[in-house]
């Protein structure tokens, strides 16, 4: 068991900056999940934790302990790659046993933890197989059991699930979180992958471009997206923004009116706006419904129903972005028709020009 704590921790790969200066505070016992684009530097922060990757400046403690200088094997942490990165020639009993073999314990030891995660993780008709005779689900169970064996203050885990098809990914992803209720040890994840944030993390982390853009609960960042960049990663399908300008501004949030976005009230603190002030507002698509009044007027082009819901892509005149609408799945609807979308200014985000959130008000918990 172990917290972390990340102080202005910074990386450069020759002359160019990929991690730039990232502070955190992970308590003992948390699932955080790191989550961002590909290249934002998600494996390389990671890495870092683990030793494997040198510092370029800034401290990383365990349990308030600096270890920039200690040895990946003398800092307590196993790590879980996408790739798995098992011997190919041992057995999994083996690739199990393997570190704790170099650690220097005795095999009566070594058989009673491998028998323990082998039960754990459900794989115990398949220790005397080699890794080419199991499928990639029982691959990364094996590569996940060769970090329970070592009893580790702290897991990290680079993008486990990639490699999975999608169902094994969504019973995985179950298990993990089992795991983590279990051991109730400190875990780290990463992961391009929002949904696998959302569903595994006490706290997320979001990255872009080697810099911190929010922390926070799942529900949080979907509910109070600080910026753009956050507001558009978190959520599926991703917010819709549009281009408005503030009407009035008062003490309970900024009246916003836009090339056809009808007028709205937008609930937030308005510290700091001004009438003219251009924003972008926000809106989800699973918060617009479709009318032929008082709405934003589109014209629908593509519905693709998947049953218990239809998404609807639609555009505004001849703007090239679309826009996305998620409705019930028996909605009537047909490509070309002109519709309205209609949404509350209740759901709706603002964000100045640098892409700021003005901060909501009232959100449901
Ligand atoms: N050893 C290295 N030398 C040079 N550049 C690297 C090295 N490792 C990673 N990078 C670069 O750092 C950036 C972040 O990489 P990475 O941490 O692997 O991103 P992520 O895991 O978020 O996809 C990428 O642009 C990558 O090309
Ligand atoms: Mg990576």
């Amino acid at each position: 068991m172990a917290s972390l704590t990340m102080r202005d921790v910074r990386k450069s790969f020759g002359r160019v900056d990929i991690i730039k200066g990232v502070d955190m505070d992970i308590a003992d016992g948390e699932f955080v999940v790191f989550v961002g684009p590909s290249g934002c530097g998600k494996s390389t922060l990671l890495r870092m934790v683990a030793g494997l990757e040198e510092i370029t400046s800034g401290e990383i403690l365990i349990d308030d302990v600096v270890c920039n200088d200690i040895a990946p094997k003398d800092r307590g942490i196993a790590m879980v790659f996408q790739s798995y990165a098992l011997y190919p020639h041992k057995s999994v009993y083996a690739n199990m046993a393997f570190a704790l073999e170099i650690a220097g314990f005795s095999k009566a030891e070594i058989a009673e933890k491998v028998a323990k995660a082998a039960k754990i993780l459900h794989i115990e008709h398949l220790l005397d197989r080699k890794p080419g005779q199991l499928s990639g689900g029982q691959r990364q169970r094996v590569a996940i059991g060769r970090a329970i064996v070592r009893e580790p203050k702290i897991f990290l885990f680079d993008e486990p699930l990639s490699n999975l098809d999608a169902a094994l990914r969504v019973s995985t992803r179950a298990e993990i979180a089992k795991l983590h209720e279990d051991l109730g040890s400190t875990m780290i994840y990463v992961t391009h992958d929002q949904v696998e944030a959302m569903t595994l993390a006490d706290k997320i982390v979001v990255l872009e471009a080697g810099n911190v853009r929010q922390v926070g609960a799942p529900l949080e960042l979907y509910h109070r997206p600080q910026n753009l960049f956050v507001a558009g990663f978190i959520g599926s399908p991703k917010m819709n923004f549009l281009k408005v300008k503030a009407s009035a501004v008062d003490a309970e949030g900024i009246t916003v009116t836009g090339d056809g976005v009808p007028t709205l009230k937008v609930a937030v603190n308005s510290t700091g706006a001004v009438v003219g002030e251009e924003l972008t507002l926000g809106i989800r698509p699973e918060h617009i419904k479709l009318g032929t009044d008082g709405g934003l007027p589109v014209t629908v082009t593509f519905v693709e129903r998947l049953g218990h819901q239809t998404i609807v892509q639609a555009h505004r005149g001849d703007d090239e972005t679309p826009l996305l609408a998620v409705l019930d799945g028996d909605v009537p609807v047909k490509a070309g028709e002109q519709r309205q979308f209609l949404f509350s200014g209740d759901d709706c985000h603002l964000f100045n020009t640098d892409g700021n959130a003005y901060a909501r008000g009232f959100v449901p918990e």
